[in-house]
């Protein structure tokens, strides 16, 4: 194990890089290891699970990442954006396996960002009651969040990701070359979630690599998965800084789509600004200190990410959204800082909400 290994998950590291890192999800029978590198998705074939005959690989057009599975493989493309989180993007993909005559032996192989191992994830899942999935990301956003941990699901007219289920792949290959040809701003989207890692933990990455910076994310983000596979409570935490942004989101001022506007915030972008008011919202509760706000505007800032709300961004709409997360069990929950790290903090009030967001309008 190298001497910088951040905690049990991360089991081996080439300094030198040439070897993927490796970083298990221990969770027992469902564990699995994310393989994290230049090249990893050449790993593929040595990831399948025994006695696979095919693979179905979904993507989306705008990804071109090639993927060999070494079995028999077809290809189906998803439409592009969040609208392809769908129940109707699943029926397309299981009706798809289903004329390839894919069985629950088979598995499938999701290549792309978030939507696309969301999507795929949630077929795999009820495809035959269950067959496996092997996540290859190829976004930074992915590789650090989306891709780990098992939540799969699709959208409803209603609400976001209200249909899904906890179905773990068998293998994550985060290849750090796939992220060669992201746009700046989907950059800055994953940036926004290793911007939350900061404050669980995850700190000085500047003087890595890009593969060992992402596998700090995974190793953190795997501890907190195996402590708490379906989100009883602990795993909330990795929704640091993601109420505001879900608010921000449900009120029109970000996207987590890939093909929104330029005007509209990208959801890691949204997530800086959620992380600066849980700050101020967490020093006005008492719970940090200035220091510790300045350090979240530092690192948000750092990552050339916002630290303020939009133009346009009314409080007493972002406290109702915020009121109707899906992480608030009734009156208004959030994760917050604290003496003893970030955890969920119950029955918040909206008073000290509204002062929190003041703090957050232009920049100061
Ligand atoms: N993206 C948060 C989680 O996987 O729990």
């Amino acid at each position: 194990m190298s001497d910088r290994a951040p905690g049990s998950a991360w089991s081996q590291h080439d300094p030198g890089g040439l070897e993927p890192i490796r970083v298990r999800v221990e969770l027992g029978e469902r564990g699995y290891e994310v393989l994290v590198g230049p090249g990893v998705r050449r790993e593929l074939s040595s990831c399948l699970p025994p006695g696979a005959r095919r693979a179905t690989v979904v993507t989306q057009a705008g990804i071109g990442v090639d993927v060999d599975p070494g079995v028999p493989c077809q290809v189906v493309t998803i439409p592009d954006g969040e609208k392809a989180k769908s129940l109707a993007t699943v029926e397309e993909i299981c009706r798809f396996m289903a004329r390839g005559d894919m069985h629950r032996s088979d598995v499938v192989v999701a290549v792309g960002g978030g939507v696309v191992t969301d999507v795929a994830g949630y077929a795999a899942s009820s495809y035959h009651r269950g067959t496996a999935v092997i996540n290859v990301p190829t976004t930074l956003l992915g590789q650090v969040d989306a891709a780990i941990g098992g939540k799969t699901g699709v959208n409803l007219p209603e609400g976001k990701n209200l249909v899904g289920s906890f179905w773990q792949p068998l293998g994550v290959l985060c290849d750090t070359e796939t992220l060669a040809g992201l746009p700046a701003r989907e950059w800055r989207s994953g940036h926004g979630e290793m911007a939350k890692y900061a404050f669980l933990g995850v700190e000085d990455l500047d003087s890595l690599s890009l593969a060992e910076q992402v596998a700090r994310c995974v190793a953190c983000k795997a501890e907190v998965v195996a402590s708490d596979e379906r989100e009883g409570g602990r795993r909330m935490i990795l929704n640091y800084g993601h109420t505001l942004a879900h608010a921000l989101e449900a009120a029109g001022f970000a996207s987590e789509d890939a093909s929104s506007s330029e005007a509209e915030l990208r959801h890691g972008e949204a997530v800086g600004i959620g992380l600066v008011f849980a700050a101020e919202l967490a020093q006005l509760m008492g719970r940090i200190g200035t220091s510790r706000v300045e350090r979240h505007r530092g690192v948000v800032s750092g990552y050339d990410l916002p630290v303020s709300l939009p133009p346009g961004a009314d409080p007493a709409t972002l406290v109702q959204f915020m009121t109707r997360d899906k992480k608030s069990a009734g009156g208004l929950t959030l994760m917050l800082d604290g003496p003893g790290g970030v955890e969920p903090v119950h029955e918040v009030r909206p008073e000290l909400v509204h002062e929190a967001l003041d703090a957050l309008r232009g920049d100061r």
